[in-house]
């Protein structure tokens, strides 16, 4: 969701702003991405290096995902939308914890769409994490070192469970991936859009999607059905 601060600056308003305008183009593109049936949407919220930003923003931004969860969650489990939190959770503020609590634990048996919010994410701090994890559990002999294979190291993961991304869209222009899904991305088809993230609309993921099934994706392997 890239481009919040750009959004406001061209228009000669504040980055909070741009930030609030954002969230409502989340709106939009959660009940979208419902409306076209998509199972699994994640979006990057808030990455592990934003707490360099001033501490007036990063305010913002704690306040705007504190709005969120109080004013939308009723809406996102009415509409069978299960929300499921990715990134560190420790050192983030207790109002804060208690939100994401209350958010997994009122939509866990939700299935219509699963809405992953990384929150004070990393892919490398994923990936360390896990592989902390795992090193714990071979240590304590919980864990045969041999055992760990890819299959393995993504049950540590903070999307275990979850399938890997298909598309991964990120606004702005910037044509980064910026830790996000590191691990999980290795194979997800990625488009970057011009917009800023607060103009992305449903025709915008619409698009994205169209550009997305015109890919070849072959996971490494040959082209399906020809031998070539
Ligand atoms: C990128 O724009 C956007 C962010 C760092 C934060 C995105 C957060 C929200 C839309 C709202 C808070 C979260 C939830 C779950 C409600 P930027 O600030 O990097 O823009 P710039 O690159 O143009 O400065």
């Amino acid at each position: 969701m890239d481009g919040n601060g750009r959004w406001a600056a061209a228009r000669g308003l504040p980055r909070r702003e741009g930030h609030r305008r954002g969230v409502e183009a989340l709106r939009n593109a959660v009940r979208a991405a419902g409306e076209l049936g998509i199972k699994v949407l994640t979006i990057y919220s808030f990455s592990a290096e934003n707490w360099t930003r001033p501490a007036e923003e990063i305010g913002d931004l704690m306040a705007l995902l504190k709005r969120f969860v109080r004013n939308d969650l009723a809406e996102l489990h009415g509409n069978g939308v299960r929300v499921r939190v990715i990134g560190e959770r420790s050192g983030l503020e207790p109002e804060v914890l208690a939100l994401i609590t209350e958010a997994e634990q009122l939509t866990r048996a939700n299935d219509k769409l699963t809405l992953v919010v990384a929150f004070n994410y990393g892919g490398r701090q994923e990936i360390a994490a896990a592989a902390r994890k795992i090193a714990e559990a071979a240590a304590a002999g919980r864990l045969d070192p041999a055992s760990v294979d890819v299959a393995a190291f993504e049950r540590y993961l903070d999307t275990a469970g979850l399938p890997d991304p298909d598309l991964i869209i990120r606004t702005s222009g910037e044509l980064r991936i910026s830790n996000f899904l590191l691990w999980q991305g290795a194979y997800a088809e990625f488009v970057f859009l011009p917009m800023h993230w607060p103009d992305f609309d449903r025709a915008a993921l619409e698009s994205a999607i169209d550009e997305f099934r015109r890919r070849e994706r072959r996971f490494g392997g040959l082209k399906a059905g020809t031998g070539s």
